[in-house]
């Protein structure tokens, strides 16, 4: 490489990568999770981020309510901070080549490799009666999302890491087989945070198909909704607010406080020292409430801006796929495509 063209590269900043399924209004799970370091690393990264819809598909979905929701995630991703003139916004189905990818990439990925994704294992449990082959190539899209536009981080929970360490190993046999093609991506998976559990029963992970809506905090929840959540949230017979083993509920409370407060657990502990239970579940609630309150204000206006979306979107796409495209077009030559 040129002197001058090392340089660039050496400038270039990393790029981030990640996405979000739109099946219902997103939970703070999804928001401390993920979509919070999304918003903080615009500013040092070179970020594309997505509404995984064909991702939703594996599962039943009414169509009216789906296309539905897939406009409010994408209105939710704006409101929670995602800004299209920082970052690459856009809809997974309105840019083909991720399905294009996913289908070569399909021919690099092993039936046994897929068989023990434990998120397969865990939704065919959960929706026995539609085991179908989506739910099962379902990492293999994922690969491609994240390989098309080479990241080199993507932001996830804890519960995605399997799927990073298969687009990790696809990347490096595709790589190893046809010649380097795809930048292998690094999970950013934070300390804190990264496993957000149900206000109802902590050893689950927080999710918005939860069936008892007290389990799961809604971002757009209105204040009482969600004082009355952390109110009846789950904890221990016990009276010290401390990180400690076995005390899953009050360690899930301690950590969303510290998230958001920016304070370290030990800092928590000390912060509520000699308080009981009530008065900490009172703060992490008020902390909450004032963490989303600009979102859902910010949603409550975007949610009626409609040809605002549809510009934004539209463009996301126009650039998501020319950028995929490269990526995409490299892959066909080298797989022998004519
Ligand atoms: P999804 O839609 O289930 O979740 C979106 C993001 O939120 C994180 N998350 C959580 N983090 C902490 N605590 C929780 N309780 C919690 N629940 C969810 C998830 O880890 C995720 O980061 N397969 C992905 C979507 C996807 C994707 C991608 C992600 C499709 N293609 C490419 C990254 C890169 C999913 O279903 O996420």
């Amino acid at each position: 490489m040129e002197k001058e063209e090392q340089k660039v590269e050496n400038e270039k900043k990393k790029r981030i990568l990640s996405g979000i399924q739109p099946t219902g209004i997103f939970t703070l799970g999804n928001y401390i999770g993920a979509i919070r370091n999304w918003e903080q690393m615009q500013e040092d990264f070179e970020c594309a981020y997505f509404i995984a819809d064909l991702h939703s598909l594996t599962v039943r979905q009414e169509p009216a309510k789906l296309r539905k929701q897939i406009l409010e995630a994408f209105a939710l991703l704006l409101a929670c901070g995602i800004d299209p003139k920082k970052s690459l916004c856009f809809i997974q189905s309105h840019v083909p080549t991720h399905t294009e990818l996913s289908w070569i990439l399909s021919g690099v990925t092993q039936f046994g490799e897929l068989s023990r994704m434990t998120q397969f294992k865990d939704k065919s449990a959960k929706h026995a009666d539609n085991v179908n082959a989506g739910l099962f190539t379902y990492p293999v899209l994922m690969a491609a999302d994240i390989l098309l536009y080479q990241a080199d981080f993507v932001p996830v929970g804890a519960d995605q890491k399997q799927h990073l360490e298969f687009t990790r190993d696809i990347a490096e046999r595709f790589n190893s087989r046809y010649s380097p093609t795809f930048t292998l991506p690094e999970p950013y998976i934070a300390e804190s945070g990264a496993r957000v559990m149900s206000l109802q029963d902590p050893t689950k992970k927080m999710s918005k198909s939860d069936e008892n809506p007290k389990a799961f905090v809604s971002i757009l929840d209105t204040p009482d909704v969600i004082m009355s959540k952390f109110k009846s949230a789950v904890t221990d017979s016990d009276t010290e607010v401390c990180y400690k083993e076995g005390k899953d509920g009050i360690n899930n409370l301690m950590s969303i406080y510290s998230v958001l407060n920016n304070k370290s657990l030990d800092e928590v502990e000390k912060e509520f020292a000699g308080k009981g239970y009530g008065d900490f579940k009172k703060a992490v609630g008020e902390t909450v409430v004032e963490a989303l309150r600009p979102i859902r204000e910010e949603f409550d206006r975007l949610k009626t801006e409609k040809a605002y979306l549809e510009e934004v979107y539209t463009e996301g796409a126009r650039n998501a796929t020319a950028i995929s495209s490269r990526t995409l077009s490299k892959v066909k030559r080298k797989v022998g495509l004519l």
